[in-house]
């Protein structure tokens, strides 16, 4: 295959060539500042109750699975607060599950389910949680969810939509397992907002139009969510968007994999040889800025 960089260029050391494992790349991204944050929104947007099931829907190697355990088992670092079967109190205590002698039933400990068609990444949640009583892990797919009909309280998708074949049919099966009342937090990128800035406009349309033309299937599904909730019967209450500007070119390719997509769209006709080297020579060199927006929405069922 044609090189995107020459030898000598800044490019030929900048750029982390070969991609990472799926699992790891996930990890990675976890790990960093921008991930903590939108996960964090995501887990703040979530608003689980102890005691509650919550699913995380396409949850790759396990992510998040931690994080929710802790939050149904009341353990996590947020305000939580407690939901049984009665009803709710200001103060959050649950009045009509008391037993007829007054004291408190034991709690329900929470549970946590995640579900993945990645025999891999079920594996590998499998393993990573298994010390959490709490938690099960299903190998399934999004558009028939391995769950009956309201059977959680809370659900989640983090960049999971913008894969599917049938978004609108992976949101009805969610609006279908969720109780009614029941919260599902979506969080997808819309990557025709993506904008690396470079002299050439042309190279900067050029790598975002292959990116949503080529690249990722449902390229613009963090403005659709809001309709397309709607449509699979859900109200939406909140959108957020969350558009990290990311200064550092080598922060940027670890989330962008910027030479090896380049290298891609140079094979697909996007770039010609010299413009790809062009592209990729000014962003190893020159001041680097490049964002994208993800958006965070709430929707109830
Ligand atoms: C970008 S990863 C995100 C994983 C995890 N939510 C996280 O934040 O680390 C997308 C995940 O969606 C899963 N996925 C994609 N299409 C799916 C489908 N039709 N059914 C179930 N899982 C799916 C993939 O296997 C992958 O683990």
């Amino acid at each position: 295959m044609t090189s995107t960089t020459s030898p000598a260029s800044p490019a030929s050391i900048v750029f982390e060539t070969v991609a990472p494992g799926s699992v790891a790349y996930l990890d990675r991204l976890a790990a960093t500042d921008l991930g903590r944050l939108y996960k964090g929104r995501m887990l703040d947007a979530l608003d689980v109750r102890t005691g509650q099931t919550v699913l995380d829907i396409g949850c790759g190697p396990g992510t998040d699975l931690g994080a929710l355990a802790d939050a149904v088992s009341g353990t996590g670092t947020g305000p939580r607060t407690t939901e049984g079967t009665g009803s709710r109190t200001a103060a959050g205590t649950d009045t009509a599950a008391r037993t007829a002698s007054g004291s408190a039933p034991a709690r329900s400990p929470g549970a946590v389910i995640g579900v993945d068609h990645d025999q891999v990444a079920v594996d590998t949640a499998r393993e990573r949680t298994a010390g959490r009583d709490t938690v099960t892990v299903h190998l399934g797919d999004v558009h028939e969810l391995p769950l009956a009909d309201g059977s959680v309280d809370r659900a989640r998708t983090d960049r999971v939509l913008q894969h599917v074949a049938d978004p609108v049919r992976a949101l009805c099966e969610a609006h279908r397992v969720l109780r009614p009342g029941g919260r599902l937090v979506l969080g997808e990128p819309d990557w025709d907002t993506l904008t690396v800035d470079h002299p050439d406009e042309e190279l900067s349309r050029a790598y975002t139009r292959y990116v949503t033309d080529e690249v990722i299937r449902n390229a613009r599904i963090g403005r659709q969510l809001p309709r397309l909730a709607a449509e699979a019967g859900f109200t939406v209450p909140t959108v957020v968007p969350v558009t990290p500007a990311f200064r550092d070119v080598g922060a940027a390719d670890k989330v962008l994999g910027l030479e090896r997509t380049t290298r891609r769209a140079l094979a697909a006709g996007y770039f010609t040889v010299g413009g790809a080297r062009r592209w990729l020579d000014h962003l190893a060199s020159g001041p680097f800025l490049a964002a994208v927006t993800f958006y965070i929405v709430v929707a109830q069922a």
